[in-house]
């Protein structure tokens, strides 16, 4: 019997999703049915192509322009998502900066992504339904080569995930990681042109190409998902096997 993942009637939350994973994982979501909720700090037309084509999808979608820099606003969006859909069945947080700001990171890589937790965790509790999949990086793992500040709140994102996963698991609320290796997307742009980040990192990847928005989108889809009922509190790497068999 085919197997089909429905997130019809379910609303879904994404944040920084105008490009790159963000809107890979918008997209996927959509095409499985869920009605589509992102924002991000850049104005709305930066977000009107990822837009289109969520709604050429046949799913409704809204962008909110968001500054996850200041306390209390992660909060306010998850209010305002409700307050337009109704209800958040699915969060995830992806919105991330990798700098050198420790204060900044701290608010942008970790608190937030608490806050938007905590906020559709009360919305959630009332079905005693939800997934959360908040994306770290295999930096946690490979020691990373960013930022400290970068690596430092990617690992507490990986361990606040587990602290709220235990909190709410009980509540029918699953609460995942997904730690992606090299993207080529803005964020990796910032470092490497497209042929030194191919140069780089292939002869590290074990599957022999980097890494397509839709490789990580995929596997947030199955954690997003009903299909995903006894996975809680894991960090999946979704790297290509780059961490645990790019050893040559
Ligand atoms: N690319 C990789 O190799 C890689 C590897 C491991 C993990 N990751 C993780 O994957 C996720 C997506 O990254 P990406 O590679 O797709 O990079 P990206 O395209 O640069 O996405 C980052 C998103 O975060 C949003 N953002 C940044 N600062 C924000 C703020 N103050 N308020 C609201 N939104 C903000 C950005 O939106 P605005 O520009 O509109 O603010 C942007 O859409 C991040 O969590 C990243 O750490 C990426």
């Amino acid at each position: 019997m085919a197997y089909k993942i429905d997130l019809t009637d379910q609303v879904a939350v994404v944040t920084g999703a105008k490009g790159g994973i963000g809107a890979a994982v918008a997209t996927i979501l959509a095409e499985a049915g869920a009605d589509i909720a992102i924002c991000g700090s850049s104005p709305k037309e930066k977000a009107e192509e990822v837009l289109s084509g969520i709604r050429r999808l046949g799913a409704n979608a809204e962008y909110w322009q968001v500054d996850l820099s200041q306390e209390g606003n992660g909060r306010k969006f998850v209010q305002d998502v409700i307050r337009h859909f109704g209800k958040v069945d699915i969060v995830v947080n992806n919105a991330a900066l990798a700098s050198h700001d420790w204060h900044q990171s701290q608010i942008i890589n970790v608190a937030s992504p608490c806050e938007i937790m905590e906020e559709s965790a009360k919305d959630m509790a009332k079905r005693s339904y939800g997934r959360i999949v908040n994306i770290s990086s295999s930096c946690i793992f490979s020691g990373g080569t960013t930022s400290a500040p970068y690596n430092a709140t990617k690992a507490a994102l990986d361990s606040v995930s587990r602290f709220m996963a235990k909190k709410y698991a009980g509540k029918g609320i699953l609460i995942n990681i997904i730690a992606p290796g090299p993207v080529l997307t803005e964020m990796a742009q910032m470092r490497y042109s497209k042929e030194e980040f191919s140069e780089h990192y292939i002869p590290q990847m074990p599957i022999g190409r980097c890494l397509l928005p839709e490789d990580i989108a995929g596997s947030v889809l199955f954690m997003a998902s009903a299909l995903c009922s006894a996975v809680c509190g894991e960090t999946l790497l979704c790297d290509g096997g780059r961490v645990k068999l790019g050893v040559k």
